[in-house]
């Protein structure tokens, strides 16, 4: 069947579409239908069936004679390490893992945090909770302990798992004090804490909270898979909203069943036996996706990478990678082929090995530019897929089916809507604008199994940020166009998320950190456009009259709060202190405007400002930063 048949497929009959899909999942029991609408707008999926996601994405595999089969291949550069778990392995160690958190009392619907780096032992966390119907949130390693805090505070975990440390090129990254500073400074305290110490660094354990990782399980009794209900949550994953208090962005089960495993084949290309790669990470959503639950859900062996593209030994890591792992499907964010490009732009890297096992790569997680993807072209001669998609909705939205139909590439567009979407572009008032103006993007509810049904303890903010704009669509929060061929083009956010290497951050929680500095009056954060990054933040400082201090001092000591409150990954490392900031009449900060004469692009005066003077002052500032040229 070509992409059409199958879009048209869905379009006519979503129902029948969904219910085929969910044939490739074990329920324990089947559900009878697929869309749940009594309760719209809140839509829910395959409500009526019983399943358990653990014993899709490992047990059936072994009841199924992969049980040798590699689920999970370990490497480690950082550490110069190398492991292989087959699906046997990996049931059991699960079963285990589970049953031990089930001795120390976590049930179903308890939530567990989990805060570990890229070692097996984050996915096996995560997989043994899916087992007890528990649901994880997965915090990534580059947060500091207050945004640990802040999560821990929202969902209110029974236990926390933890690694002992992370390990950062030429840094070990100590999780376990952050892990203490963030349940110090939470409210809400876990029951208990399971440390794996790695032998990077042992970290020293509270008594009677903390438990060995290894330790805590010796003895207990191997969990079996507890089914849960379709629409019970699997997971919580928290993402950048406008301001500093994060979205709990929740996944039910069954429909995170059924579109991951549809999306495998259908767009990744993949058998299962093949060997499938996303070089993220498990605190992002790409993680939870392609690391974890998609290839071992459909059956593939999966790639747990320690390692950054550039410097963990070198820009031929990824290759390395590919050719001694014999993978078919590669998936990682442009910021990283941007990186290796800037040390290996005529890829001799590439040239030393042998990548005939790779068919396609996927770009996602910000804007492909079409430098990038056509060097990646030429250096690996395969497709190059750009895909849009959002932590929300969980897999891809918008992108070239390669497992369907490779669809002509146009450089700068992720392609065409996948079953489940509709992508349209509407204007301020709702009207939707024809193929080549620039809107905001939305697609008609209900969104697809596997997106999600609502935020976690947020039902008001979820209608706010997503579906009160536009009544009976869901607003992307992105802008951009669509062409005459129907390929969208993305152009920008419509909010205050800025993306730093392929990492949604909100420039509204770094304002927050810098307004708690004493000094600071007034702020604003603004994203530039970066050559490597794709985004930076640079922050802007209005200080108190009277503060009396040293300009370049409070620079350094917001920098140092921002790591410190929100951490590292924010990569704020740009201020400036100005005497005020652009605003309309109104009050509002002109930040748009900002980011235009950072960027050195044409701008328009806005009407309502208030004092057109102040623009000068801005650009001398950016000028001193390197930007506004
Ligand atoms: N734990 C702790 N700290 C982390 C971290 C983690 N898991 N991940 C990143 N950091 C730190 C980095 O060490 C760095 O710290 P520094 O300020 O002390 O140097 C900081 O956060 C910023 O990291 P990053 O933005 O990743 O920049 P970088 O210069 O270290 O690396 C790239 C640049 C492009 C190589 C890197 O960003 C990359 O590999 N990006 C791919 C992005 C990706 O996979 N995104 C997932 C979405 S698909
Ligand atoms: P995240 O939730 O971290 O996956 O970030 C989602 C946001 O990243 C989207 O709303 C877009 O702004 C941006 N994004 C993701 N993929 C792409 C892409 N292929 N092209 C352009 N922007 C993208």
């Amino acid at each position: 069947m070509a992409y059409q048949d199958v879009y048209q497929s869905w379009k006519k009959d979503p129902e029948a579409f969904w219910l085929e899909a969910a044939k490739g999942i074990d329920w324990v029991e089947a559900p009878t239908k697929a869309l749940f609408d009594d309760n719209a707008p809140m839509y829910e999926w395959f409500s009526d069936a019983k399943v358990n996601t653990c014993w899709n994405a490992v047990d059936r595999h072994v009841e199924n004679g992969r049980g040798e089969q590699t689920a999970i291949i370990y490497d480690s550069p950082i550490t110069h390490t190398k492991r292989e778990i087959s699906y046997v392995e990996l049931r059991n160690r699960v079963a285990n893992l589970a049953g031990a958190l089930r001795a120390k009392g976590v049930e179903k619907g308890d939530r567990v945090i989990i805060y570990m780096p890229m070692v097996p032992e984050a996915l096996e966390a995560m997989l043994a909770c899916a087992r007890l119907g528990a649901v994880h949130s997965v915090v990534f390693g580059g947060f500091a302990a207050n945004e640990l805090a802040v999560r821990i505070d929202d969902c209110k975990p029974k236990a926390i798992i933890a690694a002992s440390c992370g390990l950062e090129p030429g840094r070990v990254v100590h999780y376990k004090p952050l892990l203490d500073g963030a349940i110090d400074l939470a409210e809400h305290k876990p029951d208990f804490c399971v440390i794996l110490q790695r032998e990077q660094e042992v970290a020293e354990l509270v008594e009677g909270r903390d438990f060995n990782w290894h330790g805590f399980q010796y003895g207990v009794e191997p969990a079996e898979c507890v089914p849960v209900n379709g629409n019970d949550p699997a997971y919580i994953l928290y993402t950048s909203g406008t301001t500093g208090a994060p979205k709990g962005v929740i996944r039910a089960t069954g429909g995170h069943l059924v579109a991951l495993n549809w999306t495998m084949k259908n767009i990744y290309n993949v058998e299962p036996g093949d060997v499938f790669w996303a070089a993220s990470d498990v605190g992002w959503v790409v993680g939870h996706s392609y690391i974890c639950y998609g290839p071992l859900i459909h059956g593939n062996t999966t790639i747990v990478f320690e390692g950054k593209p550039v410097g963990t030994p070198d820009a031929g890591t990824f290759w390395r990678v590919i050719q001694e792992h014999n993978v078919k499907t590669f998936f990682t964010a442009p910021t990283a082929f941007r990186a290796v490009k800037r040390e290996d732009p005529t890829g001799e890297f590439v040239k030393k090995y042998d990548l005939s096992c790779l068919d396609q790569v996927f770009l996602a997680g910000e804007r492909a530019d079409p430098d990038t993807i056509v060097w990646a072209q030429e250096q690996l001669n395969v497709p190059i897929i750009d895909h849009w998609w959002q932590t929300e909705l969980g897999y891809p939205a918008v992108c070239n089916p390669v497992g369907i139909e490779l669809m002509p590439v146009k450089l700068g567009s992720p392609s065409v809507p996948l079953p489940g979407y509709e992508m349209k572009i509407l204007d301020e008032d709702g009207n939707e604008l024809p193929p080549g103006e620039l809107g905001a993007i939305v697609t008609p509810l209900p969104l697809p199994p596997g997106t999600f049904p609502t935020l976690w303890n947020a039902e008001d903010r979820y209608k706010k940020s997503y579906l009160n704009t536009f009544p009976g669509y869901y607003e992307t929060g992105d802008a951009g166009m669509i062409d005459e061929d129907g390929y969208l083009y993305i152009m920008a956010r419509t909010d205050d998320v800025i993306n730093v290497a392929g990492h949604r951050l909100s420039t509204g929680g770094m304002e927050e950190v810098l307004a708690g500095h004493p000094d600071v009056a007034e702020c604003a954060v603004i994203g530039v456009s970066d050559a490597l990054k794709g985004q930076m933040p640079v922050g802007f400082l209005c200080l108190n009259s009277g503060a009396g201090r040293d300009n370049a001092e409070v620079v350094s000591e917001v920098v140092k709060l921002v790591r410190e409150k929100i951490g590292p990954v924010a990569a704020f490392k740009l201020a400036v202190v100005v005497d005020r900031l652009p605003k309309t009449r109104s009050g509002k900060i002109l930040r748009g405007t900002m980011v235009s004469i950072a960027d050195g692009k044409s701008y328009k005066m806005p009407a309502t400002i208030d004092d057109p003077a102040i623009l000068d002052e801005i650009t001398d500032a950016l000028k001193t930063l390197g930007y506004a040229s």
